[in-house]
């Protein structure tokens, strides 16, 4: 028993809005369970057609047409929207309807949070707000007021700048905001609410002065600074490095306890996901810090890219995410370690969006075609789709580049644009032509790049061949790929060069090369692709020891690691080349801290990108254990050595130097405490007790996780308590055990649910702990009796019907089933066959599961 397959919306059936809305007037009536939304539209035909007005879950009061009811005939209703028929060439439309926020668990359109009414839009909740012609071309100036009762709801923002504010009769008041830009309703928010703000300033490169608010509840105030000076930092980094600069009086950020992503960009008005905004030294790590000071600077910066310059349709989502992205990472990088940040980078695309690109959920960073918009918040669309920018920037050169985005913005500005017309810009500035370049934004998989050297002693030449495939066959891409040759010594010979791959196969020419070099190729993980490449574990060793391209020395032994963890899994010898580069990292005191953290850093299976297809779970389980225990049993008492000289010396403070000196520390405590040595699990015991800042003292709360001794249930009971008030903290405890292989079963899982501080509601909580459990700790996920996958199963169906964006993301758990063995995917399959057949499933899970089912369906 199937249901149909809900039908698709296709990037080739594009056809521009009917009507321009020159403005509309949104009034608010704001009551929990009953808001009324008044929205008069000033409209202006543009082409032939019905205007549509699309609506979600609302209930229609008044349909007028310059001020007249519009005839029944005029109507047309349609899946819950409405088409208005021989709608005159210009007129005011008033369209009159309520909503209901409480009932809202969606976190989609209006909503409450915490008390507060809020809002979430993109990418299509504005219908479920009023009926609106609701698609990102039609861009309009919107004014708003909102009225409230005053006690409950003192604080009234929107978007834009405002007007006026005043008292009512019945204790209501009213605030009218106006935004002078025209934007489209995915950038539209409200917010309304008892809350507190934290206030600053910052002045433009051109002199005006901005006024900077960051509202939270008044508890949470001590946690804001550091996203307010964040977003000073990232305010001047977009006027210096972009030339872009904020254009309203005010900028506003709201803290949102329940949302479903991570923050929204919404013009003057952006709201953040709690867990991406708060964070003081007792209650946030150095990764959480980084990650909000990323964050605020990613929604900052769509002020330009996304809002002042937004996308024509959705199927151009990533030009505003992948340029934003790439721009977010380029402030990263410019406030952190250039080379971590973007191994940093690496690794999470590597680990994401290659495993997706390689799985029946591959789609190229523009698609054809969706069911659910919300299903394309992928990584290919962000983080493939800033690889494609960067690539870009890497073709024509920083300062081309820039004089692209400067065309880009001034030719595009206040309109909805196109993938099209940002390489267009790219093209005009650098006079090249990129037709070819743009195949990126088409072709879905990740292509993979055969190299094949050549020396000629006699001729001193070296011919690099480089030799391109797709997974889709599709024609052959422009890449970039930066190239430095070494010497036996490890001097760089040949610094890097970028050679541009445009056919199926090319050869490169290198001249005075004295002697066979090494070859270091695809510097700075400078494309998005896959080095095939002939080298023994030998060669590799050698790279990750002397490499000058800290990524690629990186990268060398991540190869080096995952022979390692392939050779375990099927009993055979690992590498000498391995064991000698970890004895070096353990004594390399020159090399940046942070960089010898990433190395040393050893897989957990869910990290293993490269297994081949056909594995057991529980064996790349077993292999990651192996791998450590084998570690340990030879570099226990250098790793101690480590831990004594990386030891705390100063006061917390989030500093480079400091941030990369903890990684090393606390990547060795994990290591030690795998072994679940007295000693080692006192040491980390002693660290949770002293330590002053959470890096510390959740690293060691993580490193006793897995252990078997007391210490590690006084540290976890200790930590709930202390941190009861804290909900972002208690987030992490949920997280942590929900991680642990040991100690996560489902038991466990299911008691973590039935904590009374576990919150249901809240997307933070479940992703902790089920997002957590299903796709961070495959020792009990693929637990044998296929137990973990019935749970996530029944769990994405018992959300499905609360939060269908939150569940749609619940089914990742599933996004690898086909590379496992045969046993192991049939119970995978029947889990996702129950979900698929229960009644009432969103679109949104309807689409994923379809997809991860398709080739069964066709079979
Ligand atoms: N545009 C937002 C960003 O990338 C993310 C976003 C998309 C979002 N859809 C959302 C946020 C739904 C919250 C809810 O910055
Ligand atoms: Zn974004």
């Amino acid at each position: 028993m199937r249901t149909e397959s809900p039908s698709a919306t296709r990037r080739e059936d594009y056809q521009a809005p009917t009507f321009f809305i020159d403005h509309v007037a949104l009034s608010f009536e704001l009551e929990p369970s009953a808001t009324q939304v008044e929205a008069t539209l000033r409209i202006r035909r543009r082409s032939e057609g019905d205007l549509v007005l699309y609506g979600q879950g609302l209930t229609l009061r008044e349909l007028s047409l310059n001020g007249q009811p519009i005839p029944a005939a005029q109507i047309e209703h349609f899946s819950g929207n409405i088409a208005l028929k021989n709608v005159p060439t210009e007129g005011t439309l008033c369209v009159r309807s309520q909503c209901n926020p409480e009932a809202n668990s969606s976190l989609e359109g209006l909503y409450i949070t915490g008390g507060t009414f809020c809002t979430q839009c993109e990418a299509e909740g504005f219908r479920a707000i009023t009926y609106f012609p609701d698609r990102p071309d039609v861009m309009a100036r919107y004014t708003v007021t909102m009225r409230a009762n005053k006690a409950a709801y003192p604080v009234l923002l929107a978007n834009g700048n405002l007007v006026s504010q005043r008292d009512l009769p019945d204790g209501r008041h009213e605030a009218v905001w106006d935004d002078p830009f025209p934007k489209p309703s995915y950038l539209f928010a409200l917010v309304a609410g008892a809350m507190s703000v934290l206030t600053d300033s910052f002045g433009t490169a051109s002199g005006r002065k901005v006024r900077l608010e960051i509202y939270a509840e008044e508890h949470n105030l001590d946690q804001c600074h550091f996203a307010m000076d964040a977003l000073k930092r990232a305010m001047r980094w977009d006027e210096q490095a972009y030339g872009c600069e904020y254009d309203l009086d005010q900028f506003m950020i709201y803290c949102a306890d329940d949302f479903n992503f991570g923050a929204m960009e919404n013009k003057g008005l952006n709201i953040f996901n709690a867990a991406l905004l708060l964070g003081k030294r007792e209650t946030a790590t150095d990764t959480d810090f980084q990650r909000i000071e990323a964050v605020v600077a990613h929604e900052y910066f769509h002020n330009w890219s996304g809002n002042r310059v937004t996308c024509r349709d959705w199927f151009q989502l990533s030009l505003k995410e992948g340029l934003t992205v790439l721009r977010d990472q380029q402030f990263s990088a410019s406030v952190g370690s250039p080379a971590v940040t973007r191994i940093e980078e690496i690794n999470f695309l590597r680990q994401h969006q290659f495993v997706m690109d390689a799985g029946p959920l591959a789609h190229p960073v523009r698609p054809d075609a969706y069911v659910t918009i919300d299903n394309f918040y992928t990584t290919t669309i962000y983080e493939k789709g800033a690889e494609v920018v960067r690539m870009l920037h890497t073709l024509l050169g920083a300062d081309t580049f820039r004089l692209g985005t400067d065309e880009y913005f001034r030719a595009n500005d206040g309109t909805a644009a196109t993938c099209d017309d940002f390489v267009a810009a790219m093209e005009k500035v650098s006079g090249r032509d990129l037709s070819q370049f743009k195949r990126w934004y088409s072709t879905p998989g990740t292509p993979t790049i055969k190299v094949s050297e050549h020396f000629n002693a006699g001729t001193r030449i070296y011919a690099l061949t480089l030799a391109q495939s797709n997974p889709s066959g599709r024609e052959p891409l422009h890449i970039p790929v930066a190239v430095g040759l070494l010497d036996v010594a490890g001097r760089e010979t040949h610094p890097t060069r970028i050679l541009e791959l445009t056919q199926v196969s090319q050869t490169f020419y290198f001249e005075n090369v004295s002697a066979s070099p090494l070859v270091s190729v695809l510097r700075g993980f400078c494309a998005p692709v896959n080095i095939e490449i002939e080298r023994s574990d030998a060669t590799l060793a050698f790279l990750a020891q002397h490499d000058t391209d800290p990524v690629n020395r990186w990268d060398a032994f991540e190869t080096l690691k995952q022979h390692a963890v392939a050779a375990l899994m099927q009993n055979q010898p690992i590498h000498i080349g391995f064991f000698t580069t970890v004895e070096l990292l353990l004594a390399d005191r020159a090399t940046d801290p942070a960089m010898l953290a990433l190395m040393l850093n050893m897989p957990q299976a869910h990290e293993v990108s490269t297994l081949k297809k056909g594995y057991a779970p529980l064996a790349v389980v077993g292999a990651c254990a192996g791998l450590r225990t084998i570690l340990l049993s030879r570099f226990a008492k250098a790793l101690r050595v480590v831990l004594a000289y990386t030891a705390a010396d100063a006061a917390y403070a989030f500093k480079v130097d400091q941030v990369g000196r903890r990684a090393l520390h606390n990547t060795g405590l994990d290591l030690l405490c795998h072994g679940d040595a007295p000693e080692d699990i006192e040491r980390a015991s002693a660290q949770y007790q002293a330590a002053d800042n959470m890096t510390d003292q959740l690293a060691a709360l993580v490193a006793l996780s897995e252990s078997a001794h007391p210490q590690r249930n006084h540290a976890f009971a200790a930590f709930v308590s202390w941190f009861a008030g804290e909900p972002l903290v208690v987030d992490k405890w949920f997280a942590v055990q929900a991680q642990s292989a040991r100690h996560g079963s489902i038991a466990t899982i299911k008691a973590l649910m039935a904590h009374p501080l576990f919150d249901a509601r809240n997307p933070n909580k479940v992703r902790a702990v089920l997002a957590g459990f299903s796709m961070r700790n495959w020792a009990q996920f693929h637990a044998t009796d296929g137990s973990g996958y019935e749970f996530i199963a029944e769990q994405i169906i018992a959300f499905d019907a609360r939060n269908p964006n939150l569940s749609a993301k619940l089914t990742g758990a599933f996004n690898r089933w086909r590379e496992t063995n045969a046993a192991v995917q049939a119970q995978q399959r029947a889990a996702l066959q129950r979900v698929r057949e229960h009644n009432g499933l969103s679109e949104n899970v309807i689409e994923l599961v379809d997809k991860l089912l398709a080739d069964d369906l066709q079979g």
